[in-house]
């Protein structure tokens, strides 16, 4: 399909409210880049989330592509020299919109190697978002976010709210071990589930959230996305400043 009829398909007008919040045009956490992991495949999809995001009112993206050794065993250099098509093909296709890249790190073995050999992608030089399995948590979770911060980096845990094996306690270590929270904005929806919804409210009204992100992978994650900027729950984002607005 012609890259000009995907993107005529998605200029159309946007369908959120004038007053969105300064704060939320700013995304830490989106799989962007194609063909790395199990978000967009091509260049012509990318570009067409991309847009969407601009359309929606977004001005900066982070491109968080899985680093997970046993599924997206991406090189950091790989990322690089990809995320630079995708800068080329977003300046060709006028898209006015920031996009830097970081990545989305599993906590493994691995993980435990690119920390040694400082051979990371973080946000804003040092924040590291990182994720857990979604059935256990890993062993010595703790010893993570400790090397993490020894190493000079701050941890940032991304969709806390989706690990429903954590407990109350479990989520009060893990704030006070210097872990910051990224709520993935689609948890408030309901799209992952009624528990999940119902804990991102929990976490949000203990104030345990730090920042939050989109973690958009496709078209239907986008329009999921589209559908909760117009809806009144948002605002119980309003009464917090969040670390987005810092990166
Ligand atoms: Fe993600």
């Amino acid at each position: 399909m012609p890259i000009q009829f995907l993107l005529d398909f998605f200029l159309k007008k946007p369908k959120t409210s004038a007053d969105f919040h300064l704060s939320l045009r700013r995304d830490i956490h989106a799989h962007l880049i194609p063909g790395v992991d199990d978000g967009p495949k091509t260049m012509e999809e990318s570009l067409g989330l991309i847009q969407r995001f601009q359309n929606i009112g977004f001005s900066h993206l982070t491109a968080t592509s899985h680093i997970y050794q046993q599924y997206y065993p991406n090189k950091k250099g790989q990322l690089i020299d990809a995320f630079i098509e995708l800068k080329k093909a977003v300046t060709a296709y006028d898209l006015e919109i920031e996009i830097d890249l970081s990545a989305e790190y599993f906590l493994d073995d691995h993980f435990k190697q690119l920390l040694t050999d400082k051979e990371l992608l973080p946000i804003a030089n040092d924040y590291l978002l990182v994720e857990m399995p979604f059935v256990a948590p890993p062993p010595n979770v703790y010893e993570y976010f400790f090397d993490i911060q020894i190493s000079g980096y701050k941890p940032i845990l991304a969709h806390p709210e989706r690990y429903m094996y954590l407990t109350a306690d479990d989520y009060e270590k893990l704030v006070n071990v210097g872990c910051q929270f990224q709520l993935n904005l689609l948890s408030l929806t309901g799209y992952y589930g009624k528990p999940i919804e119902q804990r991102a409210f929990t976490l949000l009204e203990k104030g345990w959230f730090h920042a939050f992100g989109s973690d958009i992978h496709n078209q239907h994650q986008m329009q999921a996305l589209e559908k909760l900027l117009s809806d009144p729950k948002l605002a119980i984002l309003k009464d917090q400043h969040w670390l987005n607005e810092f990166l």
